[in-house]
Parts: C-alpha cells; sequence; structure tokens
C-alpha cells in the first residue's frame, strides 16, 4: 500500500484493505447437539428457494392454504398467495393448545429491579383481554394503532392484541420526541395510541405521557388513548387525563371480556409500520404484512440462534421499538415458543454490572445485543462480566452494525469463554428478519464477517455498474424476493421503488458497501455515503475502525472523511480509549501508524481526537455524518437523535483544540 495518488480508472466502487486470518469452525461441544450440522438446508433452497420457503411456512398453523408461494411484479412481492393465518394465534393459542401453556413466554426484569414471570397461558389471556378493549375503543381490522411503550409486558401484549383483530400496530420508539411521535402518527392516520405513563431509565422517569399530550396537539386522527401504569406518579404527581380521551389500561382490562377469537387474516395483510428514522429525510413508513414475515421471523430465529425451545432463555437485548425487537424479541421467539428476558432499563443501572447479573439469574443461554454495546462493555473493562457465572451462554449473536474484529474477538473469548459461537446478522428494517448470517453449528466464522446469506437468500456484492464483484469491494444488493420483505412505504409506492430499487436493475440496494473475500465470506463495510475518498482511494469507514479498535487500548472508534485540500479528503478519527488509558499526542501517534501498518498508509488518520463518548443514535449507531460536520467545522445540524447531546459540544471542543495534523 502507498500514499500515491491512484488512477480512478477501474477502481472498486469500496477497496478492500484489512485482512483477517483468524478462523473458528462451530465448537464441538455445540456441535453435538445443533439442530443443522450439514449443509442440507443450503442444499434445498439452492434446488428451489420458491419451495424452500414454502416449507418453512408448514411450521405455521394456517386457517386456509396458500395457493401461490410468491407473486412477483417487481418491485412489489405477494407471499403465500390466499393463504389465511393469524399471528398472535401462531405466536399464543397454538404453543397453549399443545399443553405448553405453563411454559414461560418472558421473564420481565424492570430496571428497578420489580419482575414478573408471564406464561404463555397467562399471555394469551392478557392478549384476548386487551384485543377486547382495542375492539370496545372502536379499533377495526385494518386500522392503524400507534404504541410508544417502555419495554414493558404490556407492550407486546399491545401488539399481539392488533394481531389479533387484524390492525396494525406502529410503534414508536419510546426515546423519540413529541414532534417524532405527532409525524408517525399524522402519517399512519392511527386511531388509538397506547402509552404509559412513564418508564425508568438510569433510575428515573422517562416522560412518555407528558409526550404522548404533546404530540397529540394539532393531531386530530386518535380518538383515544390508553395509559399504562408503569411509574404511577412524576414529580410527585400522577400523569394528567383527558377526559373522554385518555384511560388506564388496568381500568380497561377489568372491564373487558375475557375471550376473543383471533382472526383468519390474508397473508398480505398489514402487521405493522415501523418508521425508519433518518436523520434528515422524512421517516418512512416501512410496510410488513403477516404471513411472509412470520415465516422468515420463524425460521431465522430457529436456525441463527440454534433455539432449544424447551431448555433455552433467549434474550434479545434491543428496544421492542426497533425492528430488532419486533422481530427478535416478540415475533421470531413467541412462534416458535421460545422463553425469553425482557429487560427495561439501561446496562450501566444500578451498576455496569447489570446485564451479567441478568445472565446470571436467568440462566440465559442465547444473547443477541448490538456491536455498540459489546464495545461499550469493552471499555468498561473485563471485571463485571467477570463477577458474574455466564457458564449457562451457549451461543452470542451481534446486530445493527458491523463488529469489529476486535470487539468480535472479545465477545467470543471474555463473554463466551470461546465455547460460543458467535452470529453476526446482517439485515435491516426493511428485510424483516435476518438476512447474512452464519449458522452456527455449520459456519466457520471469521472475526467481522457476517459471512453467507441464509438458505434461500439471494446477496451479491456489485460493482458501480451492477456486475457482481467476485473479490473485493463493492455494493451490497439483494437479488431476489425474500418472504418477510418490506411490501412498501406506507402511502407512497413511488419513494419506495426510487428509494430500494432503482440504483442497480433487478435488484434491492439499501446503501451498504461490502466486500467478499477470497473465500467468498461477505464483510459488511458501513454505508456508502460515508465512504471515504483519500487521494481517489475509496477507504471504507469500517475498516479503518476496525484497525484502530484492533489497538489493545482502543475500546472505539468512529472515522469520517473531511475535506482536504491536498488529498480531496482527510481521514479524521474519533477514539475512545478503554478505561484506565490516558490520551496524549504519543497515543495519537501510535494509532496512526497502528492504522498505516494494519491496513496502509492511504488509511492513516490525519488527525485522532480523543473523545470519551461517540455521538449515537438512540439505536446505538455512530453518527458519522455528525462528526463529518465537526471535522469539518460546519454547523451542526438536527442533534435530536443524539443519545446525549452533550457529546457533540465536547467532541467540538475536543476537535477545535486538536491542531490537525500534516
Ligand atoms: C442497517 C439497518 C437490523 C436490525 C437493526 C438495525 C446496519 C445492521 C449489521 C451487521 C453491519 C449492519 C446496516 C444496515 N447493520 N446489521 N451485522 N453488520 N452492518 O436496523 O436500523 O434498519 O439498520 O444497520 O448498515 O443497513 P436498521
Amino acid at each position: 500500500m502507498t500514499d500515491e495518488v491512484a488512477s480512478t480508472e477501474g477502481r472498486a466502487a469500496i477497496e478492500d484493505f484489512y485482512t483477517e486470518d483468524r478462523r473458528f469452525p462451530p465448537p464441538e461441544e455445540f456441535r453435538a447437539n445443533a439442530l443443522v450440522t450439514d449443509r442440507s438446508l443450503y442444499d434445498q433452497a439452492d434446488a428451489d428457494w420458491q419451495s424452500f420457503w414454502e416449507d418453512q411456512a408448514r411450521s405455521l398453523d394456517w386457517f386456509e392454504p396458500w395457493h401461490t408461494v410468491l407473486e412477483w411484479d417487481l418491485p412489489f412481492a405477494r407471499w403465500f398467495v390466499g393463504g389465511k393465518l393469524n399471528v398472535s394465534y401462531n405466536c399464543l393459542d397454538r404453543h397453549v393448545a399443545a399443553g405448553r401453556g405453563d411454559r414461560v413466554a418472558y421473564y420481565f426484569e424492570g430496571e428497578p429491579g420489580d419482575r414478573r414471570t408471564i406464561t404463555y397461558a397467562e399471555l394469551l389471556a392478557e392478549v384476548e383481554r386487551f384485543a377486547n378493549v382495542l375492539r370496545s375503543l372502536g379499533v377495526e381490522r385494518s386500522d392503524r394503532v400507534a404504541i410508544y411503550m417502555p419495554m414493558i409486558p404490556e407492550l407486546p401484549v399491545a401488539m399481539l392484541a392488533c394481531t389479533r383483530i387484524g390492525a396494525a400496530h406502529s410503534v414508536v420508539f419510546g426515546g423519540f420526541s413529541p414532534d417524532a411521535l405527532r409525524d408517525r402518527i399524522e402519517d399512519a392516520q392511527a386511531k388509538v395510541l397506547i402509552t404509559a405513563d412513564g418508564g425508568w431509565r438510569r433510575g428515573s422517569p422517562v416522560r412518555l405521557k407528558e409526550n404522548a399530550d404533546a404530540a397529540l396537539e394539532g393531531t386530530s386522527s386518535v380518538q383515544h388513548v390508553v395509559v399504562a401504569r408503569r411509574v404511577t406518579e412524576i414529580d410527585g404527581k400522577p400523569v394528567p387525563m383527558t377526559p373522554g380521551r385518555d384511560q388506564f389500561w388496568d381500568d380497561l382490562m377489568a372491564a373487558a371480556d375475557p375471550s376473543c377469537v383471533a382472526v383468519p387474516l390474508d397473508s398480505e395483510e398489514l402487521l405493522y409500520l415501523l418508521y425508519t428514522s433518518g436523520t434528515t429525510a422524512r421517516p418512512k413508513g416501512i410496510m410488513h404484512t403477516t404471513g411472509g414475515y412470520l415465516t422468515q421471523a420463524a425460521f431465522t430465529h430457529r436456525y441463527v440462534f440454534d433455539l432449544h425451545p424447551e431448555t433455552d432463555v433467549y434474550w434479545c437485548a434491543a428496544d421492542i421499538g426497533w425492528v430488532t425487537g419486533h422481530t427478535y424479541i416478540v415475533y421470531g421467539p413467541l412462534a416458535n415458543g421460545a422463553t425469553s428476558v425482557i429487560y427495561e432499563g439501561t446496562p450501566d443501572y444500578p451498576a455496569k454490572d447489570r446485564w451479567w447479573e441478568i445472565v446470571e439469574r436467568y440462566g440465559v443461554t442465547i444473547l443477541y445485543c448490538a456491536p455498540t454495546a459489546i464495545r461499550t462493555f469493552m471499555k468498561w473493562g473485563d471485571s463485571y462480566p467477570g463477577s458474574h457465572d455466564l457458564s449457562s451462554l451457549r451461543l452470542l449473536g451481534s446486530v445493527g452494525e458491523p463488529i469489529n474484529p476486535e470487539a468480535w474477538m472479545w465477545y467470543q473469548s471474555r463473554i463466551g469463554t470461546g465455547r460460543c459461537p458467535v452470529v453476526d446478522t446482517w439485515w435491516q428494517t426493511e428485510t424483516g428478519g435476518i438476512m447474512i448470517s452464519p449458522l452456527p453449528g455449520v459456519t466457520t466464522t471469521k472475526p467481522g464477517s457476517a459471512t453467507f446469506p441464509l438458505p434461500g437468500i439471494g446477496a451479491e456484492v456489485v460493482d458501480d455498474d451492477g456486475k457482481p464483484v467476485e473479490r473485493g469491494g463493492g455494493y451490497l444488493t439483494l437479488t431476489r424476493p425474500w418472504p418477510g420483505m418490506l411490501r412498501g412505504i406506507y402511502g407512497d409506492p413511488e419513494r419506495y421503488r426510487a428509494t430500494y430499487w432503482s440504483r442497480f436493475e433487478g435488484r434491492y440496494f439499501a446503501g451498504d458497501g461490502a466486500k467478499v473475500d477470497e473465500d467468498g465470506y461477505l464483510w459488511l463495510l458501513g454505508r456508502v455515503d460515508d465512504v471515504m475518498n483519500v487521494s481517489g482511494h475509496r477507504v471504507s469507514t469500517t475498516e479503518v475502525e476496525s484497525a484502530l479498535v484492533d489497538h489493545s487500548a482502543v475500546a472505539e472508534a468512529a472515522v469520517v472523511g473531511a475535506k482536504d485540500d491536498t488529498t480531496g479528503q482527510a481521514v479524521i478519527a474519533f477514539v475512545t480509549l478503554k478505561s484506565g488509558e490516558a490520551p496524549s499526542e504519543e497515543r495519537g501517534e501510535e494509532l496512526r501508524r497502528h492504522v498505516a501498518t494494519k491496513i496502509g498508509a492511504i488509511a492513516r488518520p490525519k488527525t485522532v481526537v480523543f473523545t470519551e463518548e461517540l455521538p449515537k443514535t438512540r439505536s446505538g449507531k455512530i453518527m458519522r455524518r455528525l462528526l463529518k460536520d465537526v471535522a469539518e467545522g460546519r454547523d451542526l445540524g438536527d442533534t435530536t437523535t443524539l443519545a446525549d447531546a452533550g457529546v457533540v459540544e465536547e467532541i467540538r471542543r475536543l476537535s477545535a483544540a486538536n491542531p490537525t495534523e500534516e
């Protein structure tokens, strides 16, 4: 690798610098009991992917069978056409009917330490009652219901109750502002809003009802508000209720009829809307429907996590307000009859070992979380997981961002003590379920690679002209429809086509760069909008970040390309050190050298900015655009999706104090 300015002719869409030689075949102990240990699912799907998905759909209970597997009128798909089913029936009734009503569906742990164990029979009873509550409030099939709640059991109850009667839910993450909630309610024309007085986060109540009241000012579609009691009082007072509009959850439940039969719904019935939170553009209401979505949710949850529902205790530590929570806390696990943990609060309350305490208490066997959490735990140090018995764990998953190889290694060795396969799962709100991931009993993993498309999924990396790349970097595309795919953007079919299906003919593309290595493994390289252009080389932020995290003092790094007179763009690195490590000029110099040695001089950061925290969205994604603005000295745009707005000020101050190095 040299510093020379490359000719742009024949250049790759994204270049590929990082090499990784470590390999991890499935541990023998794990394989001995794994659901799949051979290539049979891949072979079956390769032979006929549509009949493969049909087989998976047969694991659900249908009231009426489908007559056509797939109607594909690019980019509009209809799966299992003619089939009728009900999601809540598949998630609840069929397990209870099969004698599994006493199995625990959820272990709920509130942030203050309160706990509830909810069996499948109990969950079904609550869902039936709440479905009747919704009906009593005038909710009918195909109406939209907005849900703005903390992570309490009433949240899945509300979602499942919607599915029982054929209403579509639109869950809005509890950390969103009144404006964000209002926009989403308006776009969906929601009839009812379900919220709570508050929720607990880091020891304080989140003012959900207050936000909901503010959101409802100036909107007219919502006729009723249901308020679950969670914090009881805010500032020493119960929350204000608007007469005629607002009612408490408990009061409505007490008055409701206990039985409600699940309505047979079309396979293509709208199941939910989930808005993707773009920082600039108007949010898109991603539409998911019933039969295909549940098929992929159940299939991926079973096989990616090697689920043994009789014995596993599964914990997906995401918020239900994101798609990860929809598919892998609610629909996938319940469809499979799994026992899950739901935790309301933050990982550092009351202390930084809260997660490991939870793993030990419930004997969690499968843990699914985001790289941002893993890197935060790395930063805090090994003593927190080290002080708990984590030997129940047998499988670890990651989702949401590229996982840097060193973070993967830390997860695998410190949390999994080398016994647990790690599955890095790539997917999106739009895909509905996992698309690229190892199968833990089959795939030899490489730290930092999501490996291969799952059986039935078609994924390819292509160059600027849409030609498949056999080795090297490019754009990640999906080559055929899949059952959990979005059916469109609510109210805007043209935007759906333009956003996802216009860049490469006949292919779905939603913005991620990726590379294929010499063994055909896929490596996600971050959003293509973030790719830097340094002296004509297209360098992925992910690879430079991974090179930084590879240094033993670094916990986390965010890299951006800032305008530069000489090189076009210069690499600017924002770095968080592990606790106990001190920033210094020498350290910065050492890190710059480390990147140059690890992946090449072209990627050497021009500036390293040390910072205590990185700006992140509430779902944990690093906000590189904001850092780029900081690095280029521009004014900051909308920062409302920040985890902590103070971080930005701190970063701005630090980067101003750090003269650009030449
Ligand atoms: C974007 C989708 C999928 C549920 C949570 C996020 C990034 C997601 C990975 C991964 C690299 C990943 C992509 C993707 N992403 N998983 N394993 N490796 N990047 O859902 O908010 O819709 O975000 O998250 O950039 O496009 P989302």
